[in-house]
């Protein structure tokens, strides 16, 4: 935790011929939470991690795992990445069609739901289940991809989800994924955000994670978040 943020490696960049070490890494170096992207060919292009990844991860470390569903009928998937390990189940309003039963299942198996919103998706589409969400996700980018641009349109909607989460009294984190770098990272706390997720800022060929988890956690120690 930096100054009330939570930051939340996304290991879709890492070495994964060594993703112990690099995971043990982040969490020497103060990571909070471990960001795991889940995509299914469909909901976006590419495939990326399943069950037994998520599985070896569990066993090696102890960190919160924060799983990103970017697949299509994500009540399919919530409870086989529950078993695997996953404390933190983030599903895409855009891909779920019985929401409230996912967050509920989510509940019932005693762990956090997280809903997503994509880039061109308003707050509006997520305000109905903000007093039962844990966490909401706003993405910065498109998802399917490391490495992108940030969108800063990603930013007001950050500040008004902060404004209806406070205003309304609810527990709900907001984290932003996409395109979060030393420049971006002090923005999205001072919009609100208090949960920043980061692959290609974190795992490059430029410095170590444990040196760019450092650069993070510099730019955001002066930041006045409202979180
Ligand atoms: C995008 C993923 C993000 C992504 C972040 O599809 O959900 O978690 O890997 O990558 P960076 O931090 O490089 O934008
Ligand atoms: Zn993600």
């Amino acid at each position: 935790m930096i100054n009330g943020i939570k930051l939340a490696p996304s290991i879709i960049s890492a070495d994964f011929s060594r993703l112990c070490d690099q995971l043990q890494e982040c969490e020497r170096a103060g990571a909070d939470n471990i960001h795991i992207d889940v995509m299914d060919g469909r909901f976006v292009p590419s495939i990326s991690i399943g069950l037994p990844v998520v599985e070896a991860i569990r066993r090696s470390t102890g960190l919160v795992l924060d799983i990103h569903l970017m697949v299509e009928e994500p009540e399919k998937q919530a409870a086989p990445f529950i078993d695997a390990g996953g404390d933190i189940i983030n599903v895409h309003v855009e891909a779920a069609t019985q929401l409230h039963r996912i967050i509920e299942e989510v509940h019932r198996r005693e762990k956090r739901a997280g809903v997503c919103v994509n880039p061109e998706t308003p707050v509006g589409a997520v305000e109905q289940v903000l007093p039962e969400v844990d966490q909401v996700m706003v993405m910065a980018v498109n998802p399917g991809a490391s490495g992108q641009r940030f969108i800063e349109s990603a930013l007001p909607k950050v500040a008004r989800l902060r404004r209806l989460i406070d205003e309304g009294g609810f527990r709900a984190e907001i984290e932003v994924d996409g395109g979060v770098s030393t420049e971006t990272a002090p923005r999205c706390a001072a919009a609100g955000a208090n949960v920043l997720v980061a692959a290609s800022a974190i795992f490059n060929e430029h410095a170590s994670p444990a040196e760019n988890i450092e650069r993070l956690r510099a730019s955001l120690a002066s930041v006045d978040h409202p979180a």
